[in-house]
This record gives structure tokens, sequence and C-alpha cells, in this order.
């Protein structure tokens, strides 16, 4: 196809990304329309991901192959991807970024939802994007050259300074927030946090996720901050690939046991320390906790 006819095509991409995630959110439907996803891969063919069968090629080169819902390969031997446009649409537009804000952006890989992130912010806002892996950060850094908004920082998200943030986009699984992730939320800021178990994340499988049984064993939440509260909302379940510094054991056993007894769609708030009461919490970790009420 040519370039006129793959810019037709991505708006239509991007109309069916926001339809198959619920997701209402100008901006983030802007940026899939715009961004092109051939220019943050390696050139083609490339590898999607079919459950049951694993990594398989796409027909050829033709850039139309990457404008479907398809998880593409970035780096297929540590089982790094570029994840599914319709869940990323969900996250985004929950995150609802808006005209000059700043989002930081956690697990960047090699940019492909940092520039749509970039977009949803727009020339006046900002993304800082950081990624852990040094080869992928250097591959983010020239993929997003044109975006004079987005700068990309290579280190660990859990630690690295920034400034403050209306929101916080971590795209790997953690056991538990990251105190530099909640002290780094501006006021009235948005953090997307996927919370994943051992089991979340089984490198090399590709049963799909219904029959790994995936939403008892990670889930997507919404923290935002709220004067001295913290609002929970359960996003969605994941499986995704796990957070460099952020996998604890006390908060994993946590986690795994508040899966198993369900309930995670009624959870409404975090806690930093452990002052909910037990019968208010849906999980309780040392020094944090989501709960009902
Ligand atoms: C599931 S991949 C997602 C890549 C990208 N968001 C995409 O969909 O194209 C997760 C990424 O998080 C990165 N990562 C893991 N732990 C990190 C950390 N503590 N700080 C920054 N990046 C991290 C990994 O290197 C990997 O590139």
């Amino acid at each position: 196809m040519d370039q006129r006819e793959l810019d037709i095509v991505r708006r239509a991409f991007a109309k069916q990304v926001m339809a198959a995630a619920g997701a209402d959110h100008a901006g983030v439907e802007a940026g899939f329309a715009a961004v092109r996803r051939e220019d943050f891969l390696e050139s083609g063919p490339w590898r999607v991901l079919r459950w049951g069968r694993g990594y398989v090629p796409t027909p050829s080169g033709d850039p139309v192959y990457l404008l479907t819902d398809d998880v593409v390969a970035i780096l297929p031997e540590k089982h790094i991807n570029n994840g599914q446009p319709s869940l990323h649409a969900w996250l985004m537009a929950s995150a609802a970024p808006s005209a000059g804000e700043h989002v930081v952006h956690i697990g960047a890989g090699v940019g492909y939802y940092t520039a749509i992130l970039a977009h949803a912010v727009g020339p006046a806002g900002r993304v800082t994007a950081i990624e852990f892996d040094a080869g992928l950060a250097e591959r983010a850094t020239a993929n997003l050259a044109a975006l004079p908004q987005a700068r990309v920082i290579q280190g660990d998200g859990s630690v690295v300074p920034f400034d403050p943030a209306d929101v916080i986009y971590v795209n790997a699984g953690a056991t538990r927030p990251a105190d530099r992730w909640l002290d780094g939320l501006r006021e009235g800021g948005r953090l997307i946090l996927p919370l994943t178990t051992n089991q979340g994340f089984i490198a090399g499988r590709s049963v799909s996720p219904a029959q790994l049984g995936f939403d008892r064993r990670g889930a997507v939440f919404l923290i935002e901050r709220r004067g001295a509260d913290w609002l929970a909302k359960w996003l969605s379940p994941v499986a995704i690939f796990p957070c460099e510094g952020m996998r604890d054991a006390a908060s994993e056993a946590a986690l795994a046991a508040a899966f198993e007894k369900g309930g995670w769609r009624d959870v409404t708030r975090l806690y930093r320390g452990n002052d909910a009461p037990a019968e208010n919490c849906w999980l309780s970790a040392p020094g944090w906790s989501l709960a009902y009420r």
C-alpha cells in the first residue's frame, strides 16, 4: 500500500482500536491515527503473537499488517513486545492526558505509545519516557527525535527522578506502587499501575489470556491523587513483562492471595501505610493496601 492509502487505513485503525477498547478520547484517537507504527519497529515482515502458535510472521513487510490489534515482537528472545493497541487505547484514555500536561511513560520500549501520548498532550505538553533496556532506550530516542515534546531517559523508572507528573503511565508489571510514582504525581494526577503476580507473565507461553486465567494473575489499576486521598479503580486484567526493581516477595504473596479471593473490581482506595481496617481491604501488604473504602 502506498503512504496515502496507509494514512486512510490508519484513521480507520484508530477508530477500531478505540471502539474495541470502549474508549473515548480525542487526543489518543488522533495519536493512533497519526503515528506510523512501522517507524518504531524494525523493517518487516514482523512477528505477531498468535495464541497457541507463538510468534508468526506477517505475510510481507507491508505496514498495513501493523494496523491491527496485534501484539508485535520487539525483542522476541526476551519476550518484550509492542503491546496490544486496544489495551493501550483503554489505559491511555483512562489516564485522560490533556493538552499541555506532563506524562511520564515508564517501560517505553521503542517509543510507539510514547509518541501517541505526545500527540495527546500536544506541543505545549511533555512526555518523559523512561526505559530500562539501554538498546531499546537508544532506539526510542532515535524514533522520537521528530517530537520535541518527548524525551527519553535510560534507567530504572521506579527510582529515576522526574518533574511532577499529571500522568504516570507504567507499562511493566510491579507488585506494588513505587513511592517514586506516588510522590511524583501532581494533585489530580493519575497513575496507571499494572500489578502482577509471578504468574502474570510467563515467558514464551502462547496460550490465550483466558486459558491462563489471567484475570486472577494481574490487573491494571487507575490511581488518582486527590488531596490526602488516593482513589483507586480497576481497569483491566493484564499479563505483562515484569518491572525491574519493583517486585518483592511480600507484596507478591499479598497480591496472589487477594486475586484468589476475588473482589478486585470493588476496590476504590489505595492506602500508603497500613491504616485501613482489615475488613475494608482487598489487599493488605507491608506498607500499603488496596481497599473497598
Ligand atoms: C511490555 S514491554 C512494553 C514496551 C512498550 N510499552 C510497548 O508496548 O511497545 C515492557 C518494557 O518495560 C521495560 N522496563 C521494565 N522494568 C522497567 C523499569 N523499572 N524502568 C523502565 N523500564 C522498565 C522493559 O525493558 C520493556 O521494554
